[in-house]
């Protein structure tokens, strides 16, 4: 391996999820895997996470490094400490943090009402680290992520200031609260600008995020392009082009020993591209697990997602009975909207043995999906960067992608030009609709009859890379060039 290039750098990272003490997508799979990529390249990472009772938890020996009386409408302290092999900082507010449900929404599915408060905290705390409250952990760089971590570079006081970087992991999700919360928050009012916090008379935690920050990066290169136009930009294009030259698009990696089909403890049997027909004992026993027919000469298609628009969800549904005819199995792991959840329960119900819905969250089953199936769906409408297809390619499965964002950037459609040149990976599809999805499962149809093919396009997901090498050496060096300014 190369020497890291330039001296050691402190870094703070500060999200809302951190796999695997976390994790509701693939938020929590790049802040898990971003400190351990980046210690390769001689930066030392730290990630401030909220202490909701799993982290707490799974704390090992929390130190306690600043506390507060009354913070937020309560006590409150920041913990210093280990878990799963990642530096922490916990900022433990049991008032805010200590309840059971998901990170932003209760068990009932409805966002925590006091969010605001929530995130304005993890983004204080942050801004107090990113200053030097704590002596022993001075970063050089604080590296917020998406929404929840977007308020930190407003609450930095005058004197030193730390680099900073703020990634866009979605911009869809923008964390919109009523202006009245500036001071409870403990927002200076001067900060209740069109350069600031101000976002449609509110507070706009993305927004100050986007606008405060010395850097912005999002996950792939496509997003970055896409969201500076009025189509993609969620109402945020035009600062995003203000700020087009801080701007870039790095990206997602894939921990790949842990996304490592031959050595993931949740499969039946392990493989890689040159053992492939052991493959095909993970579809019987997926098979199997999700009550289909044990037939391997049946196509079987794939989805784990979230049920959402982004995910393109309503357009998978009226493609299904297409594909259903043709006598391919389906299979599905999600989680979300209720219309859409009830919507592929219905399908399952009527096509026993052929189509079969597991509606829950199951990190186990997701990677049972990735290496049993044959193929993998992924029409979103809107993309950051997505994992789904780089795990399925990673495990042999062949994915069927929208051509947008991260997706249009890590798979490389079959067409003939790509086939003849044996680096096709997946099949693309544009327009993102019934229509152009129904055309994509045609196509992945004609190539599954071509076993020499599909072996080919398997082989070559497998064998590509979608390490985190390349990723973290890119924000390294961003973070230098930042330090160095
Ligand atoms: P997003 O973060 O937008 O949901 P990504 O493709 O970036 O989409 O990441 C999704 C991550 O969450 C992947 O690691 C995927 O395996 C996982 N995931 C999504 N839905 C489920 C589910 N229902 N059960 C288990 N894992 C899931
Ligand atoms: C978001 C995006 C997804 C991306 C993930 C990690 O959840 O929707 O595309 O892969 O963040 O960056």
């Amino acid at each position: 391996m190369a020497k890291p290039a330039g001296p050691p750098l402190r870094a703070l990272s500060v999200a809302s999820e951190v796999f695997p003490l976390i994790k509701t997508g693939g938020l929590a799979d790049v802040t898990g895997a971003l400190p351990g990529a980046l210690a390769r390249e001689g930066v030392a990472m730290r990630t401030l996470i909220p202490g909701y009772p799993a982290v707490m938890a799974a704390l090992m020996r929390g130190v306690e490094v600043l506390a507060w009386p009354d913070w937020f409408g309560g006590p409150a302290q920041l913990l210093a400490g280990k878990a799963a092999g990642l530096d922490l900082f916990v900022l433990d507010i049991p008032h805010l943090y200590n309840r059971p449900g998901g990170p932003y929404s209760g068990p009932d599915g409805k966002d925590w009402p006091d969010n605001a408060q929530r995130f304005a905290a993890l983004a204080r705390a942050a801004a107090l680290i990113g200053q030097g409250a704590v002596a022993s952990f001075v970063p050089d760089i604080v590296h917020a992520h998406d929404w929840q971590a977007g308020l930190t570079p407003a609450y930095f006081e005058p004197g030193r200031r730390p680099g900073t970087v703020f990634t866009v992991h979605n911009l869809a999700f923008q964390g919109w609260f009523e202006a009245g919360l500036l001071e409870p928050l403990g927002l200076p009012a001067s900060a209740y600008t069109v350069d600031g916090v101000e976002y449609y008379g509110g507070i706009g935690m993305l927004k100050a995020g986007l606008a405060l920050s010395d850097r912005i990066t999002t996950v792939s290169p496509t997003y970055a392009a896409e969201i500076q136009t009025d189509a993609g930009g969620a109402g945020l294009a035009g600062l995003l082009r203000t700020r087009a030259g801080s701007l870039s698009g790095i990206l997602n990696g894939l921990d790949g020993a842990y996304w490592n089909p031959a050595s993931d403890p949740h499969l039946t049997a392990a493989f890689g591209p040159g053992r492939l027909t052991r493959r095909a004992r993970n579809k019987t026993a997926l098979q199997v697990r999700m009550g289909l027919a044990e037939r391997s000469d049946l196509m079987l298609l794939g989805v784990v997602s979230r049920l959402t628009e982004q995910k393109g969800m309503d357009i998978l549904l009226q493609a299904l009975p297409g594909l259903i005819e043709t006598g391919a199995q389906f299979v599905m792991l999600g989680t979300g909207d209720p219309t859409l959840s009830s919507a592929f329960a219905t399908i399952a119900q009527a096509h026993p043995g052929q189509v079969s819905v597991l509606l829950g969250f199951d990190e186990a089953v997701s990677h049972q999906i990735y290496a049993g199936v044959d193929a993998l769906a992924v029409p979103s409408r809107f993309e950051p960067c997505g994992l789904t297809q780089l795990c399925a390619m990673r495990y042999g499965a062949v994915p069927v992608v929208s051509r947008v964002g991260g997706l249009n950037d890590t798979v490389i459609d079959a067409n003939d030009a790509a086939l003849a040149a044996g680096v096709a990976t997946g099949i693309q599809f544009t327009p993102v609709d019934p229509a152009g999805l129904a055309t994509a499962l045609r196509r992945l149809r004609r190539l599954w009859s071509q076993p020499k093919a599909w072996a080919a396009v398997q082989r070559n997901g497998m064998k590509a890379d979608f390490s985190w090498e390349g990723p973290s050496r890119a924000y390294a060096a961003l973070y230098r060039e930042i330090a160095a300014a």
